[in-house]
């Protein structure tokens, strides 16, 4: 290797048995509950040596950086068949209802953890001061979502998880860029490395297993946001695809990468709408203050969209779309009618209780999107007073948020009904051996949030320590030279040092790109082929056959990817995780012929939902060494009976395949 001076970095090698890769909430949940299981593995006479790694610091990376305002998953009374069934009609009828079920069986024991670690739940008068545990009744947002004071909940979470796993254990700022293959078996993860953000090391790990737990996609598409407000988006900037990137190069199977989410959020903030709908009960309505959703019913029917319906019960797709009717008619802005919401709570409150509820409408955001206050602020507006404007975001590609992206994993074997091809191994563990998800990484299901994602990581933690024990004597080895590895992780700086003295200005050059053009130029293609802002998120075959050969290109201009410090490193390999996302969702959407999910894209060409063609669920894998990516429709299966008051579309069975 040449010497640059930067750009010649140390490289430390390490062996574990388990290493978990990100440090969100899944990760926490996979690091608080791993230890008990090692400890179990120890008086068997097995040491079993985990690692975490995080390219940001744990007590405030992930999703859950800013807090939150609700823990959007939590049982309580609720039976958990009921939650699957909630999931499913959210999701279209098109979810694996194993996991699911799996979740929604085990997801309080997080939650009354973290209440026992510090985090304040809101209680109905009468029980404040009594814990979850002790009968103590949380103020119920929704059925599923209780409310939180939560603007140090990652803090808190990730607190427990460090406690559990031992501060030596953990290695913070540290990207993690590609997982390696077994030398011996293709089919098999035996490594992982990355880089240090900070200083000029790569790092290469091997292993026996591993957590993948990445969380989703932002900054694929265009983002409403540019210029001067650009970085600015709903799903936090930090994830962008290392899970499915990654996972796909290692050869796992994905599951519907076709499926995105679109939220419905407070403008230019991206501030969370579910307070304001199901805890203050405010409408939203369109610029003539008419009641849209009502008015715009019948509009499911042409394309039976209807059929995934009942009265106004619908899921979130389903709601975008009747909003997205106004906007294309012309009936915009919509307007979340925050005053008449709180002059009807009022209505039976002492003016002590009136300014709480003040205090409310400003705390939910400051607990979890502290710039829709700044909007809030900037543009004089009292919640009490004036309306704020609702807009579809860009889209964002996730599996544990009111979407189901992610891996195709193996699933609990003691369920009634589960047929074989949910169920080969381990529970979470992907079609790679070795490799296991949860949260944003585990696809076809959906809404497990915060407190979902974290009892997922607990379960992969579980299956992970078995997974190692059955497999004690095997020794991982990388199908690939250290040296190679290192040579392509700094790729984009040798492009950069071998260039740079060709032009005087730093970003003008014939021989590189720079991460932000690339950026640009991805967003770019996407937004205007593959359905994103511009065109209402509308696409069709013939503008995704437009948007592959673009993306065709892009991949080769992406390895002239230039970085001149590793800020840029970090920039250059996440897009090249974010192309191969894209690539995913693109080539999903192209192979999917009907519009399953309106509201958050439509191929213009079917607008039709097609049970009968396509009630089954769309699975890709990748090859890395010629780029294709090979699709394929697997079968849905209903475990859990639909309920009287279900739509008829979830009655109907999952299609032949
Ligand atoms: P995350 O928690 O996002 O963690 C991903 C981790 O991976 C981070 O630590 C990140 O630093 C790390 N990482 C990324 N790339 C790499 C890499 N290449 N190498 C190493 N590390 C990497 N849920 C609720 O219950 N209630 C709510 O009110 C709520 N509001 C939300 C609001 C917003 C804006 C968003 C985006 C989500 C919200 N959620 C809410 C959902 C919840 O936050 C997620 O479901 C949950 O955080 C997903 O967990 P995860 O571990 O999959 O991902
Ligand atoms: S958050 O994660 O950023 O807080 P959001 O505010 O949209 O998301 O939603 C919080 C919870 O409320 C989610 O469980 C979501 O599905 C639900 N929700 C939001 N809006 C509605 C609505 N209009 N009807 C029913 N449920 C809703």
């Amino acid at each position: 290797m040449a010497d640059y001076g930067f750009g010649n970095p140390e490289v430390i090698e390490e062996e574990v048995d388990i290493l978990i890769i990100g440090g969100g909430m899944a990760a926490c949940g996979a690091a608080f509950e791993i230890m008990r299981w090692v400890e179990k593995a120890k008086e068997q006479g097995t040491d079993i040596k985990v690692k975490l790694v995080d390219k940001a610091a744990m007590d405030r990376s992930g999703a859950v950086a800013q807090g939150l305002s609700a823990i959007n998953t939590y049982m309580g009374e609720n039976d958990p068949a009921d939650y699957v069934r909630y999931v499913r009609g959210d999701l279209m009828g098109i979810v694996r209802e194993d996991l699911v079920y799996d979740i929604g069986r085990h997801v309080d024991d997080s939650v009354h953890n973290f209440e026992e670690w510090g985090l304040p739940v809101w209680k109905q008068p009468g029980d404040e001061g009594k814990k979850l545990t002790e009968g103590g009744k949380p103020v119920r947002s929704g059925r599923w979502q209780i409310m939180i004071n939560g603007e140090s909940y990652k803090w808190i979470v990730a607190e427990a998880a460090k406690k559990a796993l031992g501060i030596d254990n953990i290695q913070e700022r540290v990207f993690i860029v590609k997982l390696l293959n077994d030398k011996n078996d293709p089919g098999r993860v035996a490594g992982a490395a990355g880089f240090s953000v900070r200083e000029d090391k790569v790092y290469v790990y091997k292993f026996k297993a591993c957590l993948l737990v990445c969380g989703g996609v932002v900054n694929i598409f265009r983002p409403r946001s540019v210029g001067e407000g650009m970085g600015r988006a709903w799903y936090p900037v930090w994830n962008a695809g290392s899970t499915y990137a990654m996972a796909a190069e290692a050869g796992a199977e994905l599951t519907l990468m076709e499926n995105r989410f679109v939220p419905a959020r407070f403008k230019d903030g991206y501030g969370p709408v579910g307070a304001w709908f199901l805890l203050f009960k405010a409408k939203a309505m369109n610029a003539n203050g008419d009641d849209y959703q009502e008015q715009n019913y019948e509009d499911l029917k042409p394309y039976g969209y209807d059929a995934y319906a009942v009265g106004f019960k619908m899921g979130t797709c389903l709601r975008n779309h009747l909003m997205m009717k106004e906007m294309k008619e012309g009936r915009g802005p919509i307007f979340m009618d925050t005053p008449t919401a709180m002059a009807k709570l009022a209505e039976t409150m002492t003016p002590k209780e009136i300014k709480h509820l003040e205090a409310e409408a400003w705390e939910d955001f400051l607990d979890m999107t502290i710039g829709q206050c700044g909007v809030w602020a900037g543009e004089n507006i009292e919640p009490d007073k004036e309306m704020s404007e609702l807009m579809p975001t860009e889209p964002y590609l996730l599996g544990s948020h009111a979407g189901c992206a992610g891996m195709w994993c193996s699933g609990p074997e003691d369920l009634p009904g589960v047929p074989d091809h949910y169920h080969w191994g381990y529970n979470r563990m992907t079609t790679v051996k070795g490799l296991f998800t949860a949260g944003d990484g585990c696809g076809a299901s959906g809404h497990k949030f915060s407190s979902g994602s974290h009892v997922e990581g607990r379960i992969a933690a579980k299956s992970m320590v078995k997974f190692v024990m059955d497999n004690k004597d095997w020794t991982p080895e990388l199908d690939r030279p250290v040296e190679d590895i290192v040579e392509e992780i700094y790729k984009p700086v040798r492009v950069y040092l071998e260039h740079k003295d060709y032009t005087t200005a730093i970003d003008v050059n014939p021989n590189y790109i720079t991460p932000r053009m690339f950026q640009f130029r991805l967003q770019k293609i996407m937004d205007e082929y593959v359905g994103g802002v511009s065109t209402m998120y509308q696409t069709n075959a013939a503008m995704l056959k437009v948007a592959e050969r673009k993306l065709e290109m892009l991949r080769e201009d992406s390895f002239k990817m230039r970085a001149k410090d590793l800020h840029e490193l970090l920039r250059a390999w996440e897009n090249f995780h974010r192309l191969i996302a894209a690539f995913a969702h693109m080539k999903h959407i192209q192979f999917r012929e009907e519009s399953r999910y309106p509201g958050y894209y439509y191929r213009a060409d079917y607008m039709n939902i097609d049970d009968d063609n396509w009630k089954c669920f769309v699975n890709s894998t990748y090859d890395r060494h010629t780029g294709e990516w090979k699709l394929k429709k697997v079968p849905y299966v209903q475990l859990i009976k639909p309920a009287e008051d279900e739509p008829e579309g979830i009655g109907r069975p999952g299609c032949a395949v």
